[in-house]
């Protein structure tokens, strides 16, 4: 399905009855990659799964697409699908726009979930080795930030059909999605100040192997959300509800129960 937010058009999957919960994909990736907790979720809830701009089949517009920006194209897509409240989950970049939503729309948000994701911004090394990306994609295309990155993004177990489904949506993204999104993660604030002032039901869950938002920074996040509950996925890296994602749909099943309509 598609829908015209905030003037560009957004590709989104909406699944399912019930109370609804968003799924955000994280970088550079694509809302496939939540096919198995489409899955798993649609016979007891609604669930969309938006293709954020720049990414999957969603238009590329030009610019740096800050997290707020992501917050209203989602905030925008709720309105049109005429959703006054939802859960809002998201994985890595796709937590940092739950943030963004959160600061944004916290009267929408009727639950969190945070996925491989971290509070902190970027530091200043971090903010350079984003430019250094952008140089890499832009003279050599996004098949080799995939060869950068991927070794980072799976558990070292994971098969190489993972490997190949994570590099294809790597590959499939088109330059300017993946620097508009670097740009922009790149100025994300600190949401460690947010944390303590949540209301709402949270989920923070995180694999086991996952070098990028590792458990232990996780924890930490945990611990500032005031009632969150924190699921630790076996076997997994970065990408845990792709990586192990009866565990993940498992975790998320029993969070999700109480909040059913
Ligand atoms: C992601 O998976 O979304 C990225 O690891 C986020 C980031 O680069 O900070």
């Amino acid at each position: 399905m598609h829908a015209h937010i905030n003037g560009i058009q957004l590709v989104y999957e909406d699944r399912g009855l019930g109370t609804p919960i968003v799924l955000i994909h994280g970088f550079p990736f694509r809302g496939a990659m939540w096919q198995p907790q489409v899955a798993g979720l649609v016979e007891q809830y609604r669930v969309i799964v938006p293709d954020l701009r720049g990414f999957g089949d969603s238009e590329v517009p030009p610019g740096t697409y800050t997290m707020d920006v992501f917050a209203d194209d989602i905030a925008g897509l709720l309105d049109e699908l005429g959703i006054e409240q939802a859960i809002i989950g998201g994985l890595s970049m796709g937590g940092y726009i739950a943030f963004a939503f959160l600061r944004r729309y916290a009267e929408r948000v009727r639950g969190l979930v945070l996925a491989d994701t971290r509070a902190l911004p970027d530091t200043e090394e971090g903010r350079a080795g984003r430019e250094v990306n952008v140089r890499l994609v832009e003279s050599n295309g996004p098949g080799a930030l995939a060869d950068k990155v991927l070794p980072n993004l799976l558990a070292p177990a994971a098969p190489m059909e993972l490997h190949a489904q994570v590099r294809g949506f790597i590959e499939q993204t088109q330059p300017q999605g993946i620097i508009g999104a670097l740009r922009g993660m790149a100025q994300r604030p600190d949401s460690s100040d947010l944390l303590p002032t949540i209301t709402v039901p949270t989920l923070v869950v995180v694999g086991s192997d996952d070098i990028l938002s590792p458990p232990e920074e996780m924890r930490t996040l945990h611990n500032a959300t005031p009632g969150s509950r924190f699921v630790v996925i076996p076997g997994a890296g970065h990408l845990a509800p792709l990586e192990q994602p009866d565990a993940f749909n498992a975790a998320l099943h029993d969070f999700l129960a109480p909040l059913k309509d």
